[in-house]
């Protein structure tokens, strides 16, 4: 359980903190050693000493905020992004390389006749190498009902033009290695978004293009912010930002509103389409 949390969502990259941690406590056993065996010789000991001790303090300090923000922050953060999206219980989402579920599952739980659907192409290392596990993990939150899982790649999604309410992405799309493949994500996103649906995209890299590219592709809203230090892996040169917007409506004309604008207008008797 992490975070309040009931699935096992692990840590990415793990050896880093166990980098980072193990060369901050050598330093400060290090500055102990060298207070106790050369405190007695002026000069260079000491600033060895204060050497260590800040440098094993930063990265012991590093390697907190890296496990802090693995099995925490990023829930709290997400958690809060997720009242952002207006769910409304009845959406269809979607989670662009959801892995191991860490986010498709928390917003699966503001849900209660849609359905939460995770795409990824479950190709990758630890920790999000298995659909297995994240199926586990819906069980284990207790929304399994409402999710779906989906084996695919997200610069060529196999959903229909407009199938969601609401997409989301959470340090999925910079691993992507090349810029079109990235672009081509970000037009995906906004291709299965219906007309008025909103997206959240967290990554550490790259926001500031998807921004442009979301622009490019006439999301309007469009709103880049930093997560703040709950999201920080090891301190702020890894932080997570994200861009949210909201997919234009579509325009007049093309739905039922308008029909039964004409039909008062014109004082018809044709029903109205729904509405989008
Ligand atoms: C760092 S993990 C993040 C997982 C999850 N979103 C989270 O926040 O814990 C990145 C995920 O993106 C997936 N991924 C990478 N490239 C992908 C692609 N082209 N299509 C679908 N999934 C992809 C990987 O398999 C991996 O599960």
């Amino acid at each position: 359980m992490a975070g309040g949390r009931h699935g096992r969502y692990g840590i990415d990259a793990p050896f880093v903190p166990a980098l980072l941690g193990g060369l901050g406590f050598a330093l400060l056993v290090l500055a102990l050693v060298t207070l106790l065996t050369g405190g007695a010789s002026p000069g260079w000991p000491l600033a060895a000493v204060v050497w260590e001790l800040v440098v094993g303090g930063y990265l012991l300090a590093s390697a907190a905020s890296y496990v802090f923000t693995a099995l925490r922050g990023r829930y709290a953060v997400w958690a809060e992004l997720a009242e952002g999206l207006w769910l409304r219980g009845s959406d269809r989402v979607l989670d662009m390389g959801c892995g191991r579920g860490a986010v498709l599952l928390l917003v699966a739980g503001r849900l209660r006749s849609g359905r939460a659907v995770g795409l990824d192409l479950w190709a990758g290392t630890d920790p999000s190498g298995s659909a297995d596990a994240t199926r586990a993990n819906a069980v284990a939150e207790g929304v399994s009902d409402r999710v779906d899982l989906c084996t695919g790649d997200m610069t060529a999604m196999p959903f229909a033009d407009g199938e969601f309410d609401v997409v989301v992405s959470s340090l999925a799309i910079h691993t992507i290695p090349s810029p079109e493949g990235r672009a081509a994500a970000v037009a995906e996103a906004v291709r299965v978004l219906r007309p008025g649906g909103r997206l959240a995209l967290v990554d550490f890299r790259h926001v500031r293009d998807y921004e442009t590219l979301l622009a490019g592709h006439g999301v309007t809203g469009l709103r880049r912010r930093g997560l703040g230090p709950r999201f920080w892996y090891g301190g702020p040169w890894v932080a997570a930002t994200v861009v949210t917007g909201t997919k234009p409506a579509a325009p007049l004309g093309s739905h039922g509103c308008d029909r039964r604008v004409e039909s008062i207008i014109h004082g018809g008797g044709g029903s109205a389409g729904p509405r989008t």
